[in-house]
Formats: structure tokens, C-alpha cells, sequence
């Protein structure tokens, strides 16, 4: 007798497991299980349409509390991505293996068996999707309702191969932690509020969404496209056209791969004290960009539109953006930091990358919310070195950061911060015009004038960079100590 098993399938390992686990328990053979998931002609939103294995369609094992199922531990990983694989087959697959470890303890070594093949196959399958997901989710933000203040929100569509939306959520979450956001996908869901991630199966209908950060991901692509580095097939396998309908940036694929060849002849051509090649692209972008509501002269929002369109250094024209300051314009603390790094320029704020993780860190430690600081850098574009596809971070020299300061002072005016906190000597320059040692002045206040206090720390990325890892967490330690004696001096 076939005993039929329907499953909703969607990636949730424990589903498949219980059942299994009784089957198995029961000595069920795999070839006498049907298992289905439900889909489109049994109703997927029709529950009760659906016959869900329950205790009573199950074999009824005695003494089941006490009945152990032994696994081994490599079963579980490749049990847990091989359930989000779409094949519907993947629980039979599951189970037969799982049936064969009974007698066959190191059949996951064999990796000539076929079931074995076929299951690798699968969470390889699962990993691209999973690779292909953190590369290409594009997040558009979505305003707040007018008068409303808080966290920026964010809406994207994906539409993932398989069911891997919760494997691949807290990727996310620690990605794009100090935002609000959901990603929908017709296979589940996920959204973060700061406080909690939350997962769901159900399918989800595509938003109908599109910004003008559409337009800034398409200025950084065609920014870092290098058309003599063009190599059109593994281009193809690396951004596959299946997802080119989600991604802003895909419409300008065609035309540069055609355009690649006469770029690289006309690069030879060019002397090297022309523009940059992507130059008048860039302005043409920043032009098409609807103007903002006009801001009142003399609030900082004015001032951060101002910025937007500063081109004082040559800076701006690699940039994708002015990376503007943020934060309540009554903060008591101003940040500042260096320069956006390559996430900042991408996502328009600062430090939302690497450095603004440990900075984040160091915050919650002592307990500093940062929506009650005002955070900014010395230099408000990103300088980098392209190097193949990745921008490697270059430090400004003086000249940028004297034009650049002019912003800072605006800010400061504005702001009137009453603690000035410098991360990292091109802070500490760009507030005082002193080239001090950091040892030389660091964790304590400093007086600058009647109304204002300076606070000297060593930059995040200062301590990303340490190879050392006993001396990494050391100074990780001391950047803590220093955040902390901030939040004191700010209470
Ligand atoms: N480093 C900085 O100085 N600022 C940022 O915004 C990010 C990294």
C-alpha cells in the first residue's frame, strides 16, 4: 500500500522531519510513500482542500517519545538546503537516503551513488540561489507618510529558484541592519524592524516598485564596467538573464557590451588629461535626477541639496553620490568620520558598511542610540582606486578635505553640537587643522571652545585592518572604552 503525504514544501526542514521520522520509526519503505507538496490545482491558499499528514494519517509508533533516530550531522546540512531545493522529488531523495543510512552508515562518503550525486547536485543548486540572492536583491526605499519621522524603509523584489528565503534572511539582517526592510518573493518573505526578523512561506505578489535609486545603480554599474576587462560569457554566467528583469542596471547591459569594443580603441586614443570616460555619464545621471522639494534656506535639508550637487573637488566625479550627514539637526553629538566608503556611496549614508558595523557595535555597548547622534564625514565623496570590479578605498589628501571642510563648518553651525566626537586623524584635521598624533590626544575631552568639546578615537577601519588578531581585539576594546566614555560626556 502507497501512503500519499502531502507537504506545504516550502523549505521548512522540521515539516519533512517529523514526518519522516515517524515513517522511518514505522520501517516504512521509501518506494511506499507518495510525497506531494500542495500546489496550484489543490488550492495553495486553500488549507482545508489539502490532506496534511497529521497524527492520525501517520504510522503510529509505540512508545514514540522514547524513540531515537540516529543521523549523522553531515545528513542534517545537506537535509537543510537540500529541503529548499524546488524539485518536488527532493523528499523521496530525502528519505530514501535517509532509509539507506540505516544500514549504510557512510553512504554520504560514496560519492559515486547516485542518490548521493543527486543530493549535492541539489544543495550546490541551493548555494547558487542563495549566492545569486545576496548579489542581486535591489532594495528601493519607500517614503515615510508625511509628518512621520523614523527609520528609512526599504521594498525589493526577488524571485529566488528555491525555497531559500529564510536560509539567506539573517544575511540580511546583518547586512542591512540599522534599516527597516522587507523582501518579497513568490516564494516567502522577510522583513527586519531593528528589533525582529520575520519569515514567511506565503507567496507574495510583486510590488509595483521603481525609484530614482534605480538610476543611481545604474550610474555605479556603468562606473565600474571596464570594457577592456569585457569577457561576455562569464559576464553572462555570473548576472544570468533570468534576473536581468528585476535589476535597474540590466537595460544598460546590451549597449555597453556593444559599445565595449569601439571604448577600448577609443581609450587608447585618449590622452590621460581628459575626463574620465564615465564623466559626462555621470553628470547626465545626476541631472536626470528629479530635483528634491525645494528645502528651506538655511535648515540643514537645504544644505544636504546644496551638497548633493558640490563638484569643489574632482572627487564627485567618481562618486555615485554626495554622502551627506545624518541624523536629528539638535544633536548634542556629532560624529565624524573620514570618507563614504564603497557601501556608503551606494547606499547615500554614512557608515552603513563594515566600519559602520563595529561602530554600531561599539555603540549598542554602551548603550548610545545612534538615532540621537548626528553622523558625518570630513570628505563627502567616496575616493577609490578601481581595481578589476572592486573600488579600493584611497585616503583624501589635504586639498579635498580643506574644500570639503567648508560642509563640516555649515554642519557644525547648524547642528551645534555640544561634543564633537573626531574618528581618525582626517576628522581630527578637517575639525582643527592639526596634524596630532591620535595617541597624543585621544580618549579625552578637549576644549575647543565655550559652547563646544572635542572627543578624539581612532577610526573604525583603522581597526579592521589590524592582521594581528590579539592586538585587534585590544585596540577593539579601547575603541569600545573610548565610545563608552562618549555616551558619559554626552549624558
Ligand atoms: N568610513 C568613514 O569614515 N565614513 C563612512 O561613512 C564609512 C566609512
Amino acid at each position: 500500500m502507497t501512503e500519499t503525504c502531502f507537504l506545504d514544501g516550502r523549505g521548512d526542514l522540521a515539516e519533512w522531519r517529523d514526518v519522516a521520522r515517524r515513517f522511518l520509526l514505522a520501517g516504512t519503505e521509501p518506494k511506499a510513500i507518495d510525497w506531494r507538496v500542495k500546489n496550484e490545482e489543490q488550492g495553495l491558499f486553500d488549507g482545508a482542500a489539502i490532506s496534511r499528514p497529521n497524527s492520525t494519517s501517520l504510522p503510529v509508533v509505540a512508545n514514540e517519545a522514547c524513540a531515537q533516530v540516529s543521523v549523522p550531522p553531515a545528513f542534517m546540512r545537506l537535509a537543510e538546503a537540500v529541503i529548499c531545493h524546488s524539485d518536488p522529488g527532493r523528499f523521496t531523495l530525502l528519505y530514501r537516503l535517509l532509509f539507506r543510512l540505516r544500514q549504510e552508515r557512510h553512504l554520504l562518503a560514496v560519492k559515486s551513488d547516485a542518490d548521493v550525486v543527486a543530493a549535492h547536485r541539489m544543495h550546490k543548486s541551493v548555494g547558487r540561489d542563495y549566492h545569486k540572492m545576496t548579489a542581486f536583491v535591489r532594495f528601493k526605499e519607500m517614503p515615510l507618510p508625511t509628518g512621520v519621522v523614523g527609520r528609512r524603509r526599504f521594498l525589493a523584489w526577488f524571485e529566488p529558484d528555491h525555497f531559500i528565503v529564510a536560509r539567506v534572511a539573517p544575511f540580511f539582517q546583518r547586512r542591512f541592519n540599522d534599516m527597516d526592510w522587507i523582501i518579497a518573493t513568490p516564494r516567502g518573505s522577510a522583513s527586519w524592524d531593528g528589533e525582529s526578523l520575520r519569515v514567511s512561506t506565503e507567496p507574495a505578489q510583486k510590488p509595483d516598485i521603481s525609484d530614482e535609486t534605480d538610476e543611481l545603480w545604474r550610474t555605479y554599474y556603468a562606473s565600474i564596467f571596464n570594457p577592456a576587462r569585457l569577457k561576455v560569457k562569464m559576464m553572462m554566467t555570473e548576472m544570468p538573464k533570468k534576473y536581468w528583469k528585476n535589476l535597474p542596471e540590466a537595460e544598460l547591459i546590451p549597449g555597453l557590451i556593444a559599445g565595449a569594443e569601439a571604448k577600448v580603441l577609443d581609450m587608447g586614443r585618449k590622452q590621460a588629461s581628459e575626463p574620465l570616460p564615465f564623466h559626462h555619464r555621470l553628470q547626465e545621471a545626476a541631472a536626470r535626477v528629479p530635483a528634491a522639494p525645494v528645502a528651506e534656506a538655511g535648515t540643514i535639508d537645504a544644505l544636504r541639496e546644496e551638497a548633493r550637487h558640490c563638484s569643489c573637488c574632482d572627487l564627485h566625479c567618481r562618486a555615485t553620490q554626495t554622502v551627506f550627514g545624518e541624523g536629528p539637526v539638535d544633536a548634542q553629538v556629532m560624529i565624524v568620520g573620514e570618507q563614504p566608503g564603497d557601501q556608503e556611496d551606494l547606499a547615500g549614508r554614512p557608515f552603513v558598511g563594515p566600519a559602520g558595523r563595529v561602530f554600531d557595535e561599539a555603540l549598542s555597548l554602551a548603550g548610545l542610540d545612534r538615532r540621537r547622534l548626528y553622523v558625518t564625514n570630513a570628505v563627502k565623496h567616496f575616493k577609490y582606486e578601481p581595481r578589476g570590479k572592486r573600488r579600493i578605498h584611497q585616503r583624501p589628501n589635504m586639498g579635498e578635505v580643506q574644500q570639503c571642510r567648508w560642509w563640516l563648518t555649515r554642519e557644525i553651525d547648524l547642528v551645534k553640537p555640544k561634543l564633537i566626537v573626531a574618528m581618525g586623524a582626517t576628522a581630527l584635521f578637517s575639525l582643527t587643522d592639526r596634524k596630532d598624533r591620535l595617541e597624543d590626544v585621544r580618549s579625552r575631552p578637549i576644549v575647543m571652545d565655550e559652547a563646544r568639546t572635542l572627543f578624539v578615537t581612532v577610526h573604525p577601519s583603522y581597526l579592521l585592518r589590524i592582521p594581528d588578531e590579539g592586538r585587534r581585539a585590544e585596540e577593539l576594546a579601547r575603541f569600545r572604552e573610548d565610545i563608552s566614555l562618549i555616551s558619559r560626556l554626552a549624558a
